[in-house]
């Protein structure tokens, strides 16, 4: 299939308005972990913008560290869910590639989770370097490789075992990022200074295999798409394949799973 980047754009829209009711008790779990490291620096006399807010969590934890926030998605479930929980801070529709803001409109820019989402991550990146002022900051999240973030490696061995992991008929991504080198290099083909990268870890508690596989389910989009794709006759294998795999990960209550995210960072100069 070809890379068009409208068809990715439409696919995500879709399925994060999907997730977007379920994306609390789900992904968020997960993805909340990171909102300290990604706000490190943001206290008051910030001015952020949160791209792909989903529902608003990165929005208020930068609010409630003083900083005056505005968060942005193009998902219009998303936003209900953030307006709905955030009464008090201002959310705008909009899209990553064309940010509905003038230049130099931000002194930070921030995005926990979004930019490999977005069809064509180097615009993304190109219009957060555009709405930032000089000095500005971005920080932005990607979740590592699968060697070390295990809920990951677990689910997509399991379905390389047992399933077919071709089978989701989602168009190709625009490519996330393979490495902290590769988000520093995009940061850097985008016009950032300063770049960082830093690998930070958590835990991710689950039930049991199950409730894993139902995480992503529910929370995503295109992980989403691909356990939907797995033939019916495969899910017993691929959720005792994980169950075998997750052992050494059982904890008192369930499976804490590692997980591991990337905080790629730059300044505009
Ligand atoms: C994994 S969720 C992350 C949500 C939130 N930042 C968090 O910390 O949990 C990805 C978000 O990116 C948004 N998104 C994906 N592509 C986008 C685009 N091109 N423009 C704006 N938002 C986008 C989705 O609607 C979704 O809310």
């Amino acid at each position: 299939m070809d890379f068009d980047p409208e068809a990715v754009r439409t696919f995500e829209r879709e399925g994060w308005n999907r997730a977007a009711a379920a994306y609390e008790a789900s992904f968020a779990t997960a993805t909340r972990q990171f909102i300290p490291a990604l706000l490190e620096g943001i206290g008051p006399g910030a001015d952020l913008l949160d791209v792909a807010c989903g529902p608003g969590f990165v929005t208020q934890a930068a609010a409630d560290r003083g900083a005056t926030v505005t968060g942005l998605d193009f998902s219009a479930a998303m936003l209900a869910v953030a307006r709905d929980r955030h009464p008090g801070l201002r959310f705008d529709q909009g899209d990553a590639e064309a940010l509905p803001y003038g230049d130099a409109s931000f002194s930070a820019v921030v995005s926990n989770f979004g930019i490999h989402h977005v069809p064509r991550p180097q615009i993304a990146l190109r219009e957060a370097h555009r709405v930032l002022r000089s000095g500005g900051r971005i920080a932005f999240s990607f979740w590592a490789a699968h060697a070390e973030n295990i809920a990951w490696k677990l689910l997509f061995d399991a379905i390389a075992a047992c399933g077919d992991p071709k089978a989701s008929t989602a168009p190709p991504s625009g490519g996330g990022f393979a490495s902290p080198d590769s988000g520093a290099s995009a940061l850097r083909q985008a016009g950032f200074a300063e770049v960082e990268t830093t690998t930070v870890r958590g835990i991710w508690r689950h039930a049991g295999a199950a409730a894993l596989i139902a995480a992503f389910s529910s929370g995503t989009a295109r992980t989403a798409a691909t356990i939907a794709a797995q033939p019916a006759a495969a899910m017993p294998a691929i959720l005792a394949h994980i169950a075998a795999a997750a052992e050494p990960f059982r904890g008192e209550d369930g499976l804490d799973v590692p997980i591991a995210a990337v905080i790629a960072s730059g300044v505009k100069a």
